[in-house]
């Protein structure tokens, strides 16, 4: 997979993308990321990419120039179409089920915002599927393309091992995850569940698979409808599920 970042501060990222999952994913060939700084592509000497709001208002906003010059460039030198993500607090919130779509992409090309804003026009005219990684507002978009990025390299195939497969972190199986322990057996005078020291593995599975099912019936009761509207749209063959 190849990624494309265009955003205004591309130092923010080297220490990121050079660490744990995200540098062994590039070491093993499973995904590259070019980062390209949209200041280069600003209009005039001062290389602007921002103007005030029409209608006024506090803050600046992005221009629309700069930014499809930008992903003009990156796509004829990446040569293709990539599918296009804008980082926004209005767009469609990360879930489990838009990262592993995003992880199917061979090309990913996420535009990072700043300011108060960007022109409507930019996902309007690129085709940018607008992407928020919670309700509440950042800055600017690097941090959540960087959740983003994180969240899709560790679903793209090859780049987890077996020992940490995706397929059991929360979500997947569209649940939380149970609750673990690791040595001492007890600590502070709290006890690991006898039913994990036991040795005895249909027994450990049926905790876990009870834990899993508690702990998102108490934090996440959604999770659980979801699941159960599925359930009925599948036994009903209807297709107006969740
Ligand atoms: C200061 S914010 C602009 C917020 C804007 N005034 C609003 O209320 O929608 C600047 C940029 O940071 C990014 N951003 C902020 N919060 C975000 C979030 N929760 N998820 C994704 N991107 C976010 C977006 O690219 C946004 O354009």
């Amino acid at each position: 997979m190849r990624v494309d970042i265009l955003t205004l501060f591309p130092g923010m990222f080297a220490p990121v993308l050079g660490e744990s999952i995200l540098r062994i994913a590039q070491e093993k060939g499973r995904v590259e990321f070019h980062l390209h700084d949209l200041r280069a592509y600003g209009e005039g000497t001062r290389r602007n990419v921002d103007d005030r709001p029409y209608g006024g208002g506090p803050g600046m906003v992005l221009m629309c120039g700069p930014v499809f010059r930008a992903v003009e460039a990156i796509e004829r030198e990446a040569g293709g179409r990539a599918r296009r993500v804008l980082t926004s607090p209005q767009g469609r919130l990360l879930t489990h089920d838009l990262a592993l779509g995003l992880a199917g992409e061979g090309r990913l090309l996420i535009i990072c915002g700043h300011y108060e804003g960007y022109d409507e026009r930019i996902p309007l005219g690129l085709g940018a599927e607008e992407v928020s990684i919670g309700d509440y507002v950042l800055t600017g978009g690097e941090l959540a393309a960087m959740v983003i990025v994180d969240a899709v390299v560790r679903l793209t195939p090859g780049v987890l091992g077996d020992e940490e497969s995706s397929q059991r972190d929360c979500f997947a199986q569209g649940l939380l995850g149970y609750p673990q322990y690791t040595r001492p057996a007890e600590f502070a005078g709290m006890k690991a569940p006898e039913a994990l020291l036991s040795g005895d593995h249909a027994r450990v599975a049926e905790w876990r698979a009870a834990e899993t099912r508690l702990r998102t019936a108490q934090r996440r009761p959604d999770l659980l409808m979801r699941r159960a509207r599925i359930a009925v749209a599948d036994l009903t063959g209807r297709k107006d599920g969740p």
